[in-house]
């Protein structure tokens, strides 16, 4: 049988990272598997408190209903107290906390529930690639900011504006008017996301309140995207901790990466309760709330202390030494100041751009780093490490460029 996918799917490929797993399997099964310093999932186990939470709330008969589609209580007020604690953010937990499965599905449920067929979200370039796809997913329009290295990777205002006023024009839409309102082609949403990924750029109070003040003034919504900030980073920040935030911002955050937790999908969505039911109303058509015990363990995750954080740092900080090594050794350039769970760097010349660099020593080494080109057009000189291996795998990797390169040469 043929049948024509829908036409949303136009456009959309399959993950650049499922496919590159595919071919890194291939390459596995001729012996000398491949050394992956691509993804960044934590290798590291989440805390054994967690594990043990999780076992026990498992083994009781009645924790295996269906759950409410707004999360146990317990989940959501320990979410709210994290951010008290960490970030300095009043949260009510009845209210302004959506647990969600993984923020990445957060992504896709703020895009449904805002745009129209052909609104715009701006989207960072570099930056995750997931923006662009579910912004097309939803119906929506990609709108590009470029984050230059010489502007620290933060937005240049300047250019948002003209992009944003070149948009409205083309509607006929004056700035005081709403935007939305089923018409389509407003610019509604943009994504931020700092700690940046992929270029481990720190964010900033000075940015975060340019970028409030950007969202009030065109009526944008403000989605920041906030899974990195534990990492190589011990003044976690969030945008909601701005003046006047939740009257433009939702954040999401995560517990993938601070509490080694990728693989359970746990998230969360935080902002003012009348966007939190908005989203919601999408949301609840789509899934059911998570498996209790799972929300208990990660309840129990996000009560850790900071002796959790500074364990986990230690790990990255050695890693991130040998990852400055490797980078050495291909001749890339870097800031040594990049926070989260990869390492960004500048190739040297003589690639065309980061695929080719990354496809010399997939081939001549079995070592998969990540092309900067997939987060977009302006990663195409760049690659990304993961810090996601442990010390033996990175040296070993180490070892393998050097040998690739002394039989090159
Ligand atoms: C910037 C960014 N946002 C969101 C995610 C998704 O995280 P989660 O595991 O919470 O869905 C990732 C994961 O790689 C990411 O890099």
């Amino acid at each position: 049988m043929q049948i024509a996918v829908a036409n949303r799917l136009n456009g959309i490929g399959e993950y650049y990272f499922s496919q590159k797993l595919k071919q890194i399997e291939e390459l596995n099964k001729t012996g000398n598997p491949v050394l992956n310093l691509g993804i960044g999932s934590p290798d590291l186990p989440p805390h054994p408190d967690v594990i043990r939470v999780l076992q026990e709330e498992a083994a009781k008969p009645n924790t295996h209903a269906y759950q409410s589609y707004i999360g146990s209580p317990v989940l959501r007020k320990a979410a709210a107290d994290w951010y008290a604690t960490w970030y300095g953010v009043t949260l009510d937990p009845a209210k302004e906390v959506l647990p969600l499965i993984g923020s990445k599905e957060g992504i896709m449920h703020i895009c449904m529930t805002y745009l129209n067929e052909g609104d715009y979200a701006l989207i960072p370039n570099p930056g995750y690639p997931t923006y662009r796809s579910v912004v097309q997913l939803a119906g929506g329009k990609c709108l590009e900011y470029e984050l230059k290295a010489e502007n620290n990777y933060f937005p240049d205002f300047e250019a948002l504006e003209q992009q944003v006023q070149a948009i409205n024009k083309q509607q006929g839409a004056s700035n005081s008017l709403p935007t939305g309102e089923g018409r389509g082609g407003a610019v509604k949403l943009m994504w931020v996301n700092y700690p940046h990924m992929p270029t481990g750029t720190l964010g900033t109070p000075e940015l975060f309140a340019q970028l409030i003040a950007f969202g009030k003034k065109h009526n944008i919504l403000i989605c920041h995207d906030n899974p990195y900030s534990f990492i190589l980073n011990d003044q976690p920040a969030s945008m909601l901790a701005i003046e006047g935030a939740k009257d433009v911002v939702l954040e999401l955050n995560s517990l993938s990466k601070s509490q080694n937790m990728a693989g359970w999908r746990v998230g969360f969505l935080m902002g003012a309760a009348d966007r939190i039911n908005e989203v919601l109303r999408f949301k609840s058509n789509m899934d059911s709330g998570m498996f209790l015990p799972l929300q208990l363990a990660a309840a129990k995750a996000l009560s850790l202390d900071a002796s959790w954080y500074d364990s986990v740092n230690q790990h990255y900080r050695e890693r991130r030494v040998k990852a400055f090594e490797l980078l050495d050794l291909l001749g890339c350039t870097y800031s040594k100041e990049q926070v989260g769970m990869f390492l960004w760097a500048q190739i040297p010349e003589g690639y065309a751009d980061g695929f080719a660099l990354s496809d010399e020593v997939l081939e001549g080494a079995r070592v998969f780093i990540t092309p900067g080109g997939i987060f977009g057009s302006a990663g195409n000189g760049f690659i990304r490490v993961s810090l996601c291996s442990p010390i033996d795998k990175l040296d070993a990797a180490i070892q393998r460029i050097k040998e690739s390169r002394s039989v090159a040469v």
